[in-house]
């Protein structure tokens, strides 16, 4: 009953793994987790297989869009951080993703290794120092990062555009191009500052670079990608941000920080020293210089979204290079989340947060949708809804927890427990574990849609097997109970393959099935024996299916979410890369809502009509003539089909009083009359109780 087992035979890789550290402004929404569901697959099987491997992790906390959403919230960024720090680690938790080790970049380890190769490479002479000239808020006396000016877009006018892009057009430009630029911080006119700043030199080196984008380290896409970039010339780096700003201090030169991007990718090495010096690392005694000095033997990987490639594979190995350390042994970038086919939106209500998802629904569900869609590449993976649910119910629930369904109920009634002493069909199950190998191989290559495919097919000879034995009609006759063990043995140790190779997607899953099952962890090299006379535990059902309901729940709790991120205005974040935490006064152009403040300025005053008439040439329009109690407006409202003017005056209505005058073709309107109604004769005037008086306020 024995199969090749390729694991066994393979020697021990010691392996670090990182995804790329989340952004300490925002919420984790669905679009991160197709990271962390990737890349925990991949650290799980890695385990799975036997061996050394550690998969760590930690909140980018530095930068300009956390120092001014602290601000805003009249907190410290490090209560900000730390806020953050919890939110992110509890979705992280309730995922299953299984960090190692899970740190801050705003943490010790992080200074002492930002500033160790900050000052190797100074050293190296590949760090210079240049005057430039930038944007700079006289009001808020701050230089301006591109994405907190805003103006007319150069290309089609739009106001209130960023300056970066146009979110009318889609056209990118240098905020200089922006007609009538204003800071988005104060609204004031920026100036043209003079700072000193510092430079990586990332040309000194282009030679290194050239041989690892070529040594098996990047995708194809992605080794393109940087071909284009080593045509163009690598650039150097602007590495140093002007206080006021959130990071590290530069050392010896006084009001200038570390750029956010500089000790960014550095926190992947502080979350490793932070786990060697943990009490966990230190039992496995694990040794910072054997995954980081430069002759390290260890496997480094980055798992990471196509938008940060640059900084992967241009700025990162270069400054471990130039600071002696090792450099990684590949990059995996992946693709973005769309939600049914289009950019996740808020106003579509498709921006969905990692909690509101948590709330409607089981979080295997999504790992196993992601892992059925991810291939090796950087392609955008999409979640339809509706293929969701039928793929998570026909797979998941119908093909895999089934088998356990319909068998383990027997075993458990008929035979006390026990399964049988050998399979019926052993050439059956060897053909099965057989197939193993093609799905490690699959999981390997990160090719995990052909790793769900395989299991599948698997699954789908497990449940015909099934259903040609019938064992519910071999339960009717009791001279055949023997046959009813055996066939229920046989479905049982196939069921246990495929959740076994499913482990590292469905963790949850798996581990309830490991308690069912009795027989300890699954690992790879223990699916190949079949278990056979062995005490199982009653089965619990594993999983549910996907009811239409609770997608429809998850849509509207998204719904919901924007609205309450709309309230706090400015401080919500949907843009992709999170890094634009501070689209402040230009409206959200997705919110189809205001927030409080807005709504508290409208100026709500009782007024009495004091004159109606029609106005010649306008089939819909009154001329009213409102008193507010010593002053008087003149109002045109759309109400004459519901009202005779002569039914109007006198009467005490609502109006908003500060709203701004509007010249129309009759005259100026001063002001709005609030009604209610579906149109036509059906337009209800607000009228207010009794007692109001022309001139009070509404609340
Ligand atoms: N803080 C940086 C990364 C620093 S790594 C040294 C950052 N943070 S992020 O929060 O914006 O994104 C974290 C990861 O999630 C990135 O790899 C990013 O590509 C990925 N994703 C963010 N939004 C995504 C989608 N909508 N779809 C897929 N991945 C997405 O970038
Ligand atoms: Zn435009």
């Amino acid at each position: 009953m024995t199969q090749p087992d390729d694991s066994a035979a393979a020697p021990r890789r010691s392996i670090l793994i990182t995804s790329a550290l989340p952004y300490a402004n925002g919420p984790i929404h669905l679009g991160h987790m197709v990271e962390y569901i990737q890349t925990d697959i991949w650290a799980r099987f890695q385990k799975m297989r036997g061996h050394d491997c550690w998969y760590v992790c930690a909140d980018d906390a530095h930068g300009t869009p956390i120092m001014l959403r602290a601000r805003a919230e009249g907190i410290t960024p490090e209560a900000l951080i730390a806020r953050m720090a919890q939110e992110h680690q509890a979705d992280f938790a309730d995922f299953r993703i299984g960090f190692d080790n899970y740190h801050s970049t705003h943490s010790d380890e992080n200074r002492h290794f930002a500033t160790l190769i900050y000052t190797r490479n100074r050293e190296r002479g590949h760090i210079i120092q240049r005057t430039i000239a930038q944007a700079y808020d006289p009001v808020e006396e701050m230089f301006l990062p591109d994405r907190f000016i805003i103006g007319n877009c150069p290309k089609c006018g739009a106001p209130d555009q960023y300056g970066d892009n146009c979110e009318v057009c889609g056209a990118s430009y240098s905020p200089a191009e922006l007609g009538n630029p204003r800071s988005a911080l104060s609204g004031a006119v920026p100036e043209q500052r003079e700072s000193e700043h510092f430079f990586f030199r990332l040309s000194d080196f282009e030679e290194m670079l050239r041989t690892w984008t070529r040594a098996g380290t990047l995708q194809l896409q992605v080794a393109n990608k940087l071909d284009e970039w080593f045509t163009a010339g690598l650039q150097e780096w602007d590495i140093s941000r002007d206080a006021p700003y959130f990071g590290f201090p530069i050392p010896e030169q006084p009001g200038k920080f570390f750029y956010v991007w500089l000790d960014a990718p550095i926190g992947y090495m502080a979350s490793f020293r932070n786990l060697c010096d943990s009490p966990g690392g230190r039992a496995a005694g694990l040794d910072f210089d054997d995954f980081w000095a430069s002759d390290s033997q260890a496997e480094l990987y980055h798992f990471i979204g196509k938008d940060i490639i640059y900084f992967h594979a241009l700025f990162w190995p270069a400054m471990l290079h130039g600071a002696g350390f090792r450099t990684p042994t590949a990059v995996f970038a992946h693709g973005f989340l769309t939600v049914d086919g289009q950019k996740m939106s808020k106003s579509r209500g498709t921006f969905i947060k990692a909690r509101t998802y948590l709330e409607q629904l089981n979080p295997e569900y999504l790992r196993y949708y992601f892992a059925a869609k991810l291939g090796p590449g950087v392609d955008d993976i999409d979640l339809n809804l509706e293929d969701f649910q039928a793929r998570v119910n026909a797979d998941l629930v119908g093909k895999v927890v089934n088998l356990a369904s319909r068998t383990a109920g027997f075993i458990h009634k008929r035979f006390a427990g026990r399964l049988a002493a050998t399979l019926p069909d052993p050439d059956l199950f060897a053909a099965c574990a057989a197939a193993g190998a093609g799905i490690a191989d699959a999981y390997e290559r990160r090719e995990y849609s052909r790793a769900v495919r395989e299991i599948m097919a698997v699954a789908d000879r497990a449940n015909q097997y099934i259903d040609a034995q019938a064992p519910w009609v071999l339960a009717k006759q009791p001279e055949r109970a023997a046959d009813l063990q055996a066939v229920c043995t046989q479905g049982l140790n196939l069921f246990r393959l495929l959740i076994g190779w499913l482990r590292p997607i469905l963790p949850g899953t798996a581990a309830q099935a490991e308690t069912f099952l009795g027989s300890g962890p699954l690992t790879w090299a223990a699916l190949a024996q079949p278990l056979l006379d062995h005490a199982i535990a009653p089965f619990q059902p594993l999983m549910t299916r996907i009811e239409p309901a609770r997608i429809s729940a998850l849509l509207a709790a998204a719904r919901v979410d924007l609205q309450a991120s709309a309230d706090a205005a400015g401080t919500a974040d949907g843009s992709h890369g999170g890094a634009a935490g501070g689209r402040h006064l230009a409206s959200d152009p997705l919110a189809a809502t205001i927030d409080f403040e807005t709504f508290a300025r409208v100026d709500l005053r009782i007024a009495r009509i004091s004159a109606a008439e029609h106005v010649t040439g306008a089939d819909k329009l009154l001329r009213l003539t409102l008193d507010l109690g010593g002053e008087t407006r003149t109002v045109f409202a759309g109400i004459r089909q519901a009202y005779e003017p002569a039914q109007l005056v006198g009467r005490l209505t609502v109006m908003v009083a500060n709203l701004a005058a509007r010249r129309m073709r009759f005259g100026v309107s001063e002001g709005m009359v609030l009604a209610a109604g579906p149109g036509g004769q059906d337009i209800f005037l607000l009228a207010p109780d009794s007692g109001a008086e022309p001139g009070m306020k509404v609340r």
